[in-house]
């Protein structure tokens, strides 16, 4: 169903044609990072063949290398699925916990790494990990407001149940045709290189099972010139807020999740998920060993959240 509606969306002749020229213009002179599809099927560079159904997933690994998944360690293999189940069981009452346990924050936090992102009217925008789309969303009312215009957003995601809340919203608000939903890996992304100039990510890499392959898909999808921007939850800066912040996160956020969600496991994952994650520093040096220049980050509420960003040059 998604597949059809992705095909029918991006069969515009138009968008296709214009795809292929800004391509081949910038194959002119950048070197694609990855083998480029166009050099075993000329018809790939059109979004129309690569976006199809063609639902991509991280090969599993012979040995059996852990990883963690909240604070229990499972076979690497295993994350993704796990991963999977708790957006699956959570994405109708996302939006609503994410107001409860923020207290609405993340709105505003989700409104500055908009304005950070600043997109151009031309811009070809990807959100990854978009969920139910409030990033996608955002962007989509800058450009509208900002530049008057806007191209379409693609927002992808590797839960069905997280874009369908997605798809509901956008139609609910009359803008369903200013974006194109897609299923797909993070991972393993299925566009051709150098197609975007701003490729985003809000809430999304510390659930992926390979950081350093989330950033590398980034780097090859986006042209020379766009860049990377990345919404997380850090390290908190400050000893007593950070105590504060520690109390209630492991103490109230479950059970917020189980009284209006009826899902205490869910919450408690993601809350100890955060944890996990790299702090500010050595993730903006992932950024950079990807490929990433210009990589800075900012620190919002004492690092609760932080933006990092980077540009492909
Ligand atoms: C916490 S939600 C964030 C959603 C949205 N970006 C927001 O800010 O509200 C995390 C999202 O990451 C998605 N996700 C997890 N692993 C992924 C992967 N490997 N590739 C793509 N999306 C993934 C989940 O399905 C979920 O929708």
């Amino acid at each position: 169903m998604l597949a059809d509606r992705v095909d029918s969306e991006f069969d515009d002749q138009q968008d296709r044609a214009e795809n292929i020229r800004r391509i081949s213009q910038i194959s002119e002179y950048a070197m694609p990072v990855f083998p480029s599809p166009l050099d075993t099927d000329p018809d790939i560079w059109g979004l129309t063949a690569v976006m199809t159904d063609r639902t991509f997933h991280a090969t599993p690994s012979n040995s059996e290398k852990e990883t963690h998944f909240g604070y229990q360690s499972i076979p690497e293999s295993e994350k993704e699925e796990k991963v999977k189940e708790v957006f699956e069981r959570v994405a109708d009452t996302y939006d609503l916990m994410n107001d409860a346990m923020s207290l609405g924050v993340h709105r505003l936090w989700k409104d500055h790494f908009v304005k950070s992102a600043a997109p151009k009217p031309t811009f070809k925008c990807l959100d990854v990990a978009g969920g139910t789309g409030d990033i996608a969303f955002k962007l989509h009312k800058y450009m509208r407001n900002v530049n008057r215009d806007c191209e379409k957003i693609v927002v992808c995601d590797i839960n069905t149940e997280m874009l369908r809340v997605g798809e509901e919203r956008a139609a609910q608000m009359g803008v369903g045709e200013n974006f194109t939903w897609v299923e797909g890996n993070a991972e393993v992304l299925q566009f051709p290189d150098n197609t975007f100039d701003l490729y985003t990510i809000a809430y999304g890499i510390r659930n992926c099972t390979h950081i350093d392959k989330v950033l590398e898909e980034a780097y090859r999808v986006l042209k020379p010139g766009g860049r990377f921007m990345c919404l997380e939850f850090s390290e908190v800066n400050n000893p007593l807020i950070s105590q504060v912040y520690d109390k209630y996160s492991h103490d109230v956020i479950p059970v917020m999740g189980q009284l209006i969600a009826g899902d205490f496991e869910s919450y408690q994952y993601l809350v100890e998920s955060i944890r996990k994650f790299p702090n500010q520093e050595t993730f903006a040096e992932m950024v950079a060993a990807a490929g990433f220049e210009v990589v800075e980050y900012e620190n919002l509420t004492f690092g609760v959240t932080a933006i990092h960003s980077g540009y492909k040059l």
